[in-house]
């Protein structure tokens, strides 16, 4: 409705009386006065109610009426309310409306989601009304931002946006993860990753970047894992390891930044420790192969604050061992070179070391662990034909990924930033279930 102004903007309207639509998030008050919280998406903000201004102003019998309704106002109600902007530092927005006026447009009852504690078994269940809520507000606002920023990040540096099949013939990471559907008779599989189509597009347009939903039928019941997350994927021709790595650092550090300079409000909500977010914006990240990481966390694993298992060269890191490199060095960290078994096929292998990749892990501090995966891509077409082989990938589905090393391959780089992966951490969060509007985990597809 064209007359209402967003809680954001009521900064711009100091002593106006302005109309806002919104829904009642919580109310006090005693006697004469009401406060009401208002919420409208874009902020939250309270509305004071005061009973002998509604008198003075429709009557005794009218004005009366007007302040019982708005005393019984029950949560979620859905409101215009017409008031005064005020300034009042003692309000922690730094404004308040002073009511004169309020419609109820959508009644309320029995909202089941109320300020007491809940369990999270039952917020996800309410999931479609737990977003109402102020720190679900303030994470969406950092989902929001995280994005706009990578948009604006990529088209400044250069790129192109390309959007890859949902419906892939192929997998390209782990293929014991795949969601298989049936398509018209034949299998095919939900995204994994638009890489393979995104090298494609690299080698027709230079720099690109990706950005959508991908799924893993992940069996793993963690506080990391999603079945459908959102990826962030670049790839680039003539794209160097190390100039991949450097166009990681400077995109975390501009979405972090991004959320610094746009999400304050949501980071105090969050209550983040937005010096630390800073220090991961103001120091460079750390570079360590993956050979170091494993002698460091041998010869610290019988530290008595240790909860990491022991770690063989070889061995994959789990989720403790990330937490603890990434703690150890403080910043966000590159865990570069992995044993070439551990790591995708498409990986190139690294020159006269072939039981490594050109490859890095991008580890969060803060015990987060990895938000990015990115590698060098073999170009090699014999070394990736006997690889593909030696996987028992179906051959005839590559082929066309086989094309783009017979005509006019070039050396070529790319990574992938799991979003919500990337919202915990930013956000300070504990479990990767509140970074997604709608999460879908092992255990849930509902709401
Ligand atoms: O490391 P991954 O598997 O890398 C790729 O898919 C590459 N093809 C990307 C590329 O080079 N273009 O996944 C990339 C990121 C991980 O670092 C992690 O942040 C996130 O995706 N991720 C998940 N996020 C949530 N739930 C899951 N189950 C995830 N699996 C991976
Ligand atoms: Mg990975």
């Amino acid at each position: 409705m064209k007359d209402l102004i967003s809680i954001i903007d009521v900064d711009k309207h100091v002593g106006e009386t302005i109309k806002i639509g919104a829904w009642v998030a919580d109310k006090s008050g005693k006697g004469k006065l009401q406060f009401l919280q208002l919420r409208d998406g874009t902020a939250f903000f309270q509305a004071v109610v005061f009973k002998p201004q509604l008198i003075e102003k429709y009557g005794e019998e009218v004005g009366l009426a007007k302040f019982e309704e708005i005393k019984h106002l029950s949560q979620e109600t859905s409101v215009i309310v017409t008031g005064v902007v005020k300034e009042d530092t003692r309000s922690k927005f730094g404004f308040e409306l002073d009511v004169t006026d309020l419609e109820v447009i959508g009644t309320s009852h029995d909202y089941p989601i109320t300020p007491k504690e809940h369990g999270v078994e039952f917020l996800l269940d309410h999931r479609h009304l737990w977003l109402r809520s102020k720190k679900q507000q303030a994470i969406m606002m950092v989902r929001n931002e995280i994005i706009r920023a990578t948009y604006e990040f990529f088209n400044k540096e250069g790129h192109i946006k390309i959007d890859t099949p949902i419906l892939q013939a192929s997998s390209a990471e782990d293929s014991t993860e795949l969601f298989e559907i049936d398509y018209f008779g034949q299998p095919v599989y939900l995204s994994q990753t638009g890489q393979l189509y995104l090298e494609a597009a690299a080698m027709a347009y230079g720099k690109v970047f990706n950005f959508g939903p991908v799924f893993r039928a992940e069996k793993s019941k963690t506080r990391r894992h999603l079945t459908e997350f959102w990826m962030i994927e670049q790839e680039a021709a003539f794209q160097t390891h190390e100039e991949s790595l450097d166009l990681q650092e400077a995109y975390v550090k501009y979405i972090i930044k991004g959320v610094l300079d746009y999400c304050q409000p949501s980071l105090e909500v969050l209550e983040r420790d937005t010096t630390l977010l800073q220090k991961y914006v103001d120091e460079p990240f750390k570079r360590v192969r993956y050979d170091e990481v494993i002698s460091i966390l041998q010869e610290h694993e019988n530290d008595e604050e240790t909860v990491y298992e022991h770690i063989e060269a070889g061995d994959d890191l789990g989720a403790p061992h990330e937490a603890f490199i990434s703690n150890y060095f403080g910043v966000p960290t590159f865990v570069m070179n992995y044993p070439t078994e551990i790591k995708a096929f498409y990986m190139k292998r690294e020159p006269g070391n072939p039981s490594h990749v050109v490859c890095a892990d991008l580890l969060a501090p803060e015990g987060y662990g990895e938000i990015i995966g990115g590698s060098e891509r073999e170009v090699d077409y014999d070394v990736l034909t006997q690889v593909i082989k030696d996987w028992n990938l179906t051959e005839e589905e590559y082929t066309w990924y086989m094309d783009l090393r017979k005509f006019g391959s070039v050396p070529h780089s790319g990574f992938g930033l799991g979003l919500e992966r990337a919202i915990t951490f930013i956000t300070g969060n504990e479990h990767i279930r509140e970074a997604i509007p709608f999460p879908r985990m092992i255990n849930r597809v509902r709401p």
